[in-house]
């Protein structure tokens, strides 16, 4: 049984990241371990930022968005000499095993520190939902949520003034976030980049909204796939319909977990302290068709979690 463990938070935060980082806390010390935070991601491991996690400290956070260890992306992590001196500070601080929170770079991280000798077992936890080995990341329901809510409210204006909008995602190079917002809030159009587009298609649905006389034009685009504001630009050019932008931006990230994140988050951090006590390879946890699973974190680092193009085809059904 391992003794002395470390959790970390890296890369994008996610909500939900604090309820993972509780759950950990709270299972390990009910094994008898002994838990310290590491803060800042990777640079905290670098610079041996680490301190010592009791109950007390993990209390009052599983409704709070962020993470209370703060995160970072580190390119100092990403050469030799930034690795060594992570893995020498973990050895010389006695760190038997890691759990790290984060994204698809984050896991890469952990292997980096599995391939020297260290125990490690990934939580993915990213909003856009692009991690290979779970249905879901912690966060990408808050998010989700959080998108949904804010084309709602653009909707209303939109109708009000019978105007053109292109929403603009996150999702890095993937179009989950904006796929399923489209399909929760009958968007009339979705641009993911799993999908090449033509923007003459666009602008036809555009013109043909407009000869209809509907109220609004909701065309939601996850940045993977291009940028709002310069579709915008095309879409009035190419057809002379005016057209309004809103990036969402970073407040795609921030809030309180929805309940589901919370649970999944707690679901997931104890799964990762059980995996540290007996796992002899590096492996991330994840949810599967509602069970808590393990994939190697070889294979998870190697694959990418693709988009449901079922649900694009039924969101180009809903949107005629
Ligand atoms: P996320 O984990 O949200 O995907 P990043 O892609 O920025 O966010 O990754 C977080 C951090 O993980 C990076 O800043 C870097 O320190 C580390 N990391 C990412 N990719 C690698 C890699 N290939 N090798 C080692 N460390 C990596
Ligand atoms: O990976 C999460 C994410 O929010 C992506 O959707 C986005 O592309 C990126 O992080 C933004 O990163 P930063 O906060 O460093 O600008």
């Amino acid at each position: 049984m391992r003794k002395r463990i470390a959790v970390v938070t890296s890369g994008g935060d996610a909500p939900g990241m604090n309820a993972a980082i509780r759950a950990v806390v709270r299972i390990a010390l009910s094994k008898g371990m002994e838990v310290y935070g590491i803060r800042r991601g990777y640079l905290g491991m670098i610079r041996a930022d680490f301190i010592p996690l009791d109950s007390a400290s993990v209390g009052g956070i599983i409704e709070e968005g962020g993470t209370i260890l703060r995160t970072a992306r580190s390119p100092e992590f990403m050469t030799p000499e930034g690795q060594r001196a992570a893995i020498e500070n973990l050895r010389r601080i006695g760190i038997e095993g890691v759990v790290v929170i984060g994204g698809d770079g984050s896991m890469r991280g952990a292997l980096v520190l599995a391939r020297s000798g260290i125990s490690v077992v990934g939580v993915p936890a990213t909003i856009d939902n692009d991690i290979f080995g779970t249905d879901m990341s912690i966060g990408a329901d808050t998010a989700l949520n959080t998108v949904v809510e804010a084309i709602d409210r653009i909707r209303d204006t939109a109708s009000a003034h019978e105007r053109t909008f292109v929403v603009e995602t996150m999702g890095r190079n993937c179009g989950w976030l904006a796929l399923e917002s489209a399909l929760a809030t009958g968007a009339d159009v979705v641009i993911i980049p799993e999908v090449p587009f033509q923007l003459e298609e666009v602008c036809r649905i555009v013109q043909r909204r407009q000869r209809e006389r509907k109220a609004h034009t909701i065309i939601v685009v996850a940045e993977g796939a291009g940028r709002a504001v310069k579709i915008g630009e095309e879409i009035q050019k190419c057809t002379g319909v005016e057209t309004r932008i809103t990036v969402l931006g970073h407040l795609q990230r921030g809030g309180a977990p929805t309940a589901f994140d919370r649970i999944l988050a707690s679901r997931l951090g104890a799964g990762a302290v059980e995996v540290l006590t007996h796992a002899t390879e590096p492996l991330m946890v994840g949810l599967h068709c509602g069970e808590v699973v393990t994939h190697s974190l070889e294979e998870v680092v190697s694959k990418q979690r693709r988009v449901d193009l079922r649900l694009y085809q039924l969101e180009g059904i809903f949107s005629i």
